[in-house]
């Protein structure tokens, strides 16, 4: 695993926050936990609506409780199913993760922690909106 970092102990909160989601009309539960550069642990779960596409991804709590609670860099996060199966952010989350986090953050896969450069490479960030205005 690169570098020194407990993602079992990420993968073990994520596992909590997914018994806390409410996914009744997909019945798929997910929790999702990031450590932050300043060794806060910050997490979410999904959060259906009945209006299905209002439904909220659990990396979105996660997001929103980093930034409520004093923003900084993601270094890793671990998304998990209810069953206890790591699961990839899907494409919306990953863009979400790359703005606090970048190309180095480390996503658990079931494979082990990879990237997210790898995961999401050649992604629009805040650094295209900078360059845009120097032109
Ligand atoms: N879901 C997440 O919470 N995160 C992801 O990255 C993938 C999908 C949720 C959304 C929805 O509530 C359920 O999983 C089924 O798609």
């Amino acid at each position: 695993m690169p570098g020194e970092l407990d993602f079992e102990m990420l993968r073990l909160r994520a596992d909590e926050l997914a018994g806390r989601a409410y996914a009744p009309y997909s019945e798929f539960s997910v929790g999702a936990a990031g450590l932050v550069v300043d060794g806060r642990i910050v997490g979410g779960c999904n959060v259906e609506n009945a209006s299905y596409p209002v439904g909220l991804c659990a990396e979105c709590g996660l997001v929103s409780e980093l930034v409520a609670t004093g923003g900084g860099q993601l270094v890793a996060v671990s998304c998990r199913t209810g069953s206890g199966q790591t699961v990839l952010p899907c494409g919306r989350c990953r863009q979400l993760l790359f703005e606090h986090g970048g190309e180095q953050l480390l996503i658990d896969t079931p494979r082990g922690p990879r990237p997210l450069g790898e995961l999401l490479p050649a992604a629009f960030g805040p650094g295209d909106l900078e360059r845009s205005k120097e032109s």
